[in-house]
């Protein structure tokens, strides 16, 4: 069975003059497994697919379905915690928080014990290329690709069955997308999860296992 299904779904954002659909009637069943690459034009609705995929915006018609339950059933923060780590477009760490601390904070959340907890965000941060020195610091006093990365390191801490990515190599150099690229392949494939990125970058789709395309929040390939 499909991990995460959408069934016809649409989405509309409604503003005060003026709405946009952004998702139109898309149907796709998403596997373990796998790497999907979702590629598609500015505006042609990538962001708000992963948004809905991950429980963060709920369609305004049609359904998401994870192992078969709707996501405007369930409890959207826990399916985020537990089952889909998300990778935002804007890394979203907190500024507060160190880099470890950023990682951590996530399996505090699943009630791991900081010590575990700081052992596994050690390994994730490590596996990303950072050095230990970046554990302490704080994300205002990192590059834009080291941000990307802790917050992919984040993502890959967690170990859910589903990671959904906006754009994750989008701030980091050739050598460092092709060590990202090869991280998600190696997670989908020798740990049998569900990777979603969104990405512009035709390299990357080259390698994903299945390209969905987007034109004006429509799937241009659903047979892919
Ligand atoms: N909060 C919002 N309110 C109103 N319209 C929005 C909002 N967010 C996105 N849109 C519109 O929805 C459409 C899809 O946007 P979306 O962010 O999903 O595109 P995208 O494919 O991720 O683009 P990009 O490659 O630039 O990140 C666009 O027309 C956009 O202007
Ligand atoms: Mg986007």
């Amino acid at each position: 069975m499909a991990i995460l299904t959408a069934e016809q779904v649409s989405f509309s954002y409604q503003g005060k003059h003026e709405t946009v659909h952004a998702v139109k009637e898309l149907s796709y069943a998403f596997d373990c497994g796998e790497l999907y690459a979702v590629v598609g034009k500015s505006g042609s609705g990538k962001t708000t697919l992963l948004s809905l995929l991950a429980g963060l915006e709920l369609p305004t018609q049609g359904q998401v379905l994870f192992q078969g339950e709707s996501t405007a059933q369930m409890d959207c923060d826990k399916y985020r915690r537990n089952h889909a780590a998300v990778i935002y477009q804007s890394y979203n760490l907190f500024p507060q928080l160190t880099a470890e601390e950023n990682v951590m904070y996530p399996l505090l959340l699943q009630k791991m014990g900081k010590q575990d907890a700081s052992q596994r965000a050690r390994e994730a941060i490590s596996r990303v290329g950072l050095d230990s020195a970046h554990l302490r610091r704080y994300p205002s006093h990192l590059s834009g690709g080291e941000q990307q990365r802790v917050a992919i390191a984040r993502a890959l801490a967690i170990r859910c069955e589903v990671i959904l990515a906006d754009e994750p190599t989008g701030n980091l150099d050739e050598e460092n997308t092709e060590k990202i690229t090869d991280i998600l392949l190696g997670i989908a494939h020798e740990q049998d999860r569900c990777v979603i990125l969104v990405t512009h970058d035709l390299s990357i789709a080259a390698r994903a296992d299945r390209v969905l395309e987007l034109r004006d929040g429509r799937l241009q390939n659903p047979e892919a």
